[in-house]
């Protein structure tokens, strides 16, 4: 059985190992990814994939804690850490009461929180309180409405230091670790060397400390667009419909239930 993992394990993996991360919604496939990762984030992505919303930011704090228990439910030795939705954390107040909220009502390990520089003093309240806090830089998906769209940074000079500000910056107010999503290779590389906490990428390129992909998105099952940095690594989508069909057709033609699916 794979040995769970704790805060000082994943920092000092940094380094030595790649750490994998994926997300995961609920208690089912939270228990199949289990032995495989080091950690399971219950992302915000849940209300895309899961809810069929167009972005992430109509989640609530309340769905977050439902899926987070699910999660936990299904996965109890894993870390897992839990997002914060949109307008969760706007003040250090209300962010801390937030995070107490989702640590009281479940056993995630931490949680995560977008944002950068402007965060640091949100990220810094709750890790002065006992919270784990995982940091979210470069591309900042809860950030889709006010900027127009999903906007890869560090392809112009000012995001590529904003990005670098804003990845030093969480990381001093005390946050265990980082996502770094949307960015070009060489800043994510950047940003991994210069930062001591493990930086998880996505859509980063491969020289960050571990890697992290959505469920959905890596089997293949969201078929609605598929971002250049998801590998499918089985045609989910495909596998579902063919096997629904072939019950279908066997419930019309009666070949199924067949005997043996029959209680004596
Ligand atoms: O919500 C999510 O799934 C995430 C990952 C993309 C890092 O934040």
């Amino acid at each position: 059985m794979r040995k769970r993992e704790t805060i000082s394990s994943l920092q000092s993996a940094k380094g030595s190992r790649k750490l994998t991360m994926i997300t995961a919604y609920d208690a089912l496939f939270a228990s199949l990814f289990a032995e495989e990762v080091d950690m399971i984030l219950v992302g915000d992505s849940l209300n895309m994939s899961f809810n069929g919303k167009p972005d992430t930011l109509s989640v609530t704090l309340e769905q977050m804690i439902y899926h987070t228990n699910a999660v936990c439910n299904g996965a109890p030795e894993t870390f897992v850490i839990c997002d914060m939705p949109f307008g969760s954390t706007n003040s250090e107040e209300e962010a801390l009461a937030h995070a107490v909220e989702v640590f009281r009502k479940t056993v995630a390990d931490a949680v995560k929180i977008e944002g950068g520089a402007e965060r640091a003093a949100i990220v810094r309240r709750l890790a002065d309180n006992g919270i784990a806090v995982m940091g979210h830089v470069g591309l900042l998906p809860q950030s889709v409405r006010g900027e127009g769209g999903y906007k890869v940074k560090g392809r112009d000079e000012k995001s590529f230091e904003k990005v670098l500000e804003d990845a030093a910056a969480i990381e001093k107010a005390g946050a265990f670790s980082l996502v770094i999503e949307g960015v070009t290779p060489e800043l994510a590389a950047l940003v991994t060397r210069e930062c001591a906490i493990p930086v998880i990428g996505i859509g980063a390129g491969a020289e960050t400390d571990g890697q992290v992909l959505v469920w959905s998105d890596m089997l293949g099952l969201f078929e609605a667009f598929k971002p250049k940095f998801v590998k499918r690594y089985m045609d989910g989508a495909t596998l579902v419909k063919e096997a629904v069909r072939s019950y279908s057709e066997e419930v019309q033609k009666g070949a199924f239930p067949a005997e043996e699916h029959c209680y004596k």
